[in-house]
């Protein structure tokens, strides 16, 4: 009982902010306006939301509270509560208890920590491991989910998986890192130190198109604004890698996309901080051909860049 006093005074403690905060934000904008009957309008509404529906202190918003609900009803519930055994009473406060039980739900770090651990599983099937995959790759758009998943031991799962038989399996986990490495130095730096960017790359030799352009968004999400990454890339050769994507005409035009965004990514870096090691990179006279060819090709729409944050 007293629980849901107190849940029904908490609602209406957040419906009276809210209203006041609507008032308060409303009254701020017209004050700088040019239309001064206006403001005189909105600041008497606003006087008269505080003295009827607004609370100027909690003791007021109490009171109000109370004087809002049926004493007559109050009496007869507490009449009932009375009149019930202790063992009844027990049960009754047992039930409540459950049901609030089954009504948490569970936090998104305890969602992580199960489909970690299924994938972590090699005795589970299959389908089991593709369920975990889409939950993560849900849960790892929020940014806070992201960190978490890191302090989880989550990232040493997945680049583990890079390097798993199924093709659907490696596409999902780098499809998962490249969302949680999006403007997200902590978790770059975690997955560089892991080693993802080598298995990456070799992803991008895969037969399977959209094995590809997962692990192409997964690598350029990794090492943007990221020199770290970026020097390492340059290690691995990343300049082949965007050339022969950028001369194989056969390839799926994302991929195309992709790695002229990357490559615009790299240039702005260099722009920004003056790292020699970038030099080799766009004086590569192959690539730069590559570039020049795949941007004078005619289907290439380089406005859309939605399809590049999102991976598809
Ligand atoms: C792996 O999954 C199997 C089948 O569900 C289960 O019996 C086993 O306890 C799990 N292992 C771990 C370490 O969770
Ligand atoms: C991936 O597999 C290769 C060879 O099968 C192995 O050398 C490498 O250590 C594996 N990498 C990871 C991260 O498991």
């Amino acid at each position: 009982m007293e629980r849901l006093i107190f849940t029904a005074v908490l609602m209406v403690v957040l419906i009276a902010n809210f209203a006041t905060s609507e008032v308060a934000a409303g009254g701020a904008v017209v004050v700088g306006s040019s239309n001064p009957k206006e403001g005189d309008k909105l600041a008497m509404v606003q006087e008269e939301e505080d003295m009827d529906g607004g609370f100027s202190s909690l003791d007021g918003m109490l009171q109000w509270a109370i004087g809002h609900s049926d004493p007559g009803v109050l009496k007869e519930r507490s009449e009932v509560a009375q009149r019930m055994s202790p063992e009844e009473l027990n049960k009754r406060q047992t039930e409540l208890k459950e049901l609030l039980e089954k009504l948490k739900m569970p936090s998104d770090a305890q969602l992580m920590l199960i489909a970690v651990n299924d994938l972590d599983n090699s005795s589970l099937p299959l389908e089991h491991h593709l369920r975990a995959l889409e939950e993560l790759l849900v849960l790892v758009e929020h940014i806070d989910n992201a960190i978490d998943l890191q302090k989880l031991g989550g990232f040493s799962v997945l680049i583990r998986i890079l390097n798993h038989s199924e093709p659907e399996i490696r596409t999902a986990a780098a499809w998962i890192l490249g969302k949680a490495n999006q403007n997200n130095p902590l978790v770059q730096k975690q997955v560089l130190e892991l080693g993802a960017l080598k298995l990456l790359m070799k992803m991008m030799k895969s037969d399977t198109t959209e094995e590809a352009v997962k692990a192409l968004f997964a690598i350029s999400a990794l090492i943007r604004n990221n020199m770290n990454g970026q020097n390492l890339f340059y290690q691995e050769a990343g300049d082949t890698m965007l050339q022969e994507v950028l001369s194989n005409s056969n390839l799926d035009i994302r991929l195309h996309k992709k790695s002229l965004f990357l490559i615009a990514d790299l240039a702005e870096s260099q722009l920004e901080n003056e790292n020699t090691a970038e030099i080799s990179f766009f004086s590569n006279r192959l690539l730069l051909k590559a570039i020049v060819d795949s941007m004078a090709s005619s289907d290439l729409d380089l406005k859309e860049k939605v399809c590049d944050v999102n991976g598809h």
